[in-house]
């Protein structure tokens, strides 16, 4: 079969990896980068490390307001599909990529694969939720990373094409198990920290970073923390911190973006790690690394109910609790699936409507 994967955002390179090694075993796959984010470290860097094909197409869309960020993808990507004329289009997560991908295929009547389907964070502020829902209700096939997602499509009306398959994003973690062991020591050499001695944080949502208060009460936690803390910058968390003008205490390491072999060591050998990411909560779950989430709600509930994950918004208080708490007992069982999910997409694609 003929299909076009449709990426543009960082964590979807990630995704996007996985799957790619799976179809291109027995399928034509053509990948098109709409360029939302386009710094070395956010996207090239990435498709260096791995191995992903060149992009058949690069829109080179870049910033912008979410309306003419998606409304320049969406025309692209349109004129590409009727060209291409695939047999799906397969769409990541819930980016501004996804929903222009996922609008266009739709127009045109392509059947859409959303991989990690069914997600909620019951959230409407979030540009993320919007691009979830519509997607998903767009979508001929959803595949989702755990069950509680699989519930809440169907609890929306979807009931066909809805497949649990596991987590693609925990397919790639076994799968650099050996990469992150050999990166250990360089790694830690030369940042000068030792294992269990240091913290890892990122932060990247606007809840976050387009609230001064919330950045501020952030900084207040992060500078009464004793332990150093490692913490990559997303390029707009930098320049809104900067205008803030934030200080930040010595100990608090501002870093470029890692790479996704870096930035998975780093969190293997965390104490702690604090993040408003989604992909890094479930990472932390899956090193088994107690993660502190800055946001009020997560469409990660697992990690939460299995103790491995704390949401604590922005609250200093309640930040720095939560780094003192003692390591939560091992998770009962792993909600994410057996690690094949790019395998089971796969299969599944070919066995044609549900
Ligand atoms: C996007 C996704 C979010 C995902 C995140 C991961 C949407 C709505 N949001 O948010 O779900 O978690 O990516 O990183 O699609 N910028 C750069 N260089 C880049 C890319 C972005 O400097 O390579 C800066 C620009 O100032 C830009 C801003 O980041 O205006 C926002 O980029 P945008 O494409 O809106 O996405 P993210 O905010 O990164």
């Amino acid at each position: 079969m003929r299909m076009i994967s449709i990426v543009g955002a960082r964590p979807q390179f990630v995704k996007l990896a996985a799957v790619s090694r799976a179809l291109r075993e027995r399928d034509e796959e053509i990948i098109l980068h709409t360029g939302q984010h386009y710094d070395y470290r956010m996207s090239a860097q990435f498709f260096d490390e791995l191995a992903i094909p060149t992009p058949d197409y690069h829109l080179e869309v870049g910033s912008g307001l979410h309306g003419a960020q998606t409304a320049r993808m969406l025309e692209a990507i349109e004129a590409i599909l009727m060209k291409e004329q695939p047999d799906w289009v397969i769409v990541f997560g819930d980016t501004n990529s996804t929903l222009a991908g996922a609008l266009a295929a739709a127009k045109l009547h392509i059947p859409i694969a959303h991989i990690e389907a069914g997600l909620r964070s019951f959230n409407h502020t979030m540009p993320e939720e919007i691009n979830r829902i519509i997607t998903d209700h767009l979508s001929e096939r959803l595949f989702c990373p755990t069950e509680t997602a699989c519930k809440q499509a169907n609890a929306e009306g979807i009931t066909h094409g809805v497949e649990m398959v596991g987590d693609v994003m925990y397919d790639m973690v076994l799968q650099a198990r050996a990469q992150i062991e050999a990166r250990r020591q360089p790694l830690q050499r030369s940042l000068h920290v030792s294992p269990q001695e240091y913290l890892l944080a990122t932060i990247h949502r606007p809840v976050n970073t387009d609230d001064p208060v919330a950045m501020r009460n952030i900084a207040q936690a992060f500078n009464a923390l004793a332990m150093p803390i490692l913490f990559p910058l997303h390029p707009r968390t930098r320049s809104r911190m900067e205008g803030y003008g934030i200080r930040w205490g010595s100990h608090v390491r501002l870093m470029e973006p890692l790479g996704y072999l870096d930035m998975l060591t780093l969190q293997q050998h965390a104490y702690r790690i604090l993040t408003d990411s989604g992909g890094v909560q479930k990472e932390a779950f899956f090193l088994g690394v107690p993660c502190v989430t800055l946001r009020a709600e997560t469409e990660w509930m697992e990690t939460v109910e299995a103790g491995w994950n704390v949401l604590v918004g922005s609250h200093p208080h309640a930040i720095i609790a939560a780094v003192a708490q003692a390591e939560p007992k091992p998770p009962l069982h792993n909600p994410y699936g057996e690690g094949d999910a790019a395998k089971r997409i796969v299969r599944s694609l070919h066995l044609g409507k549900l």
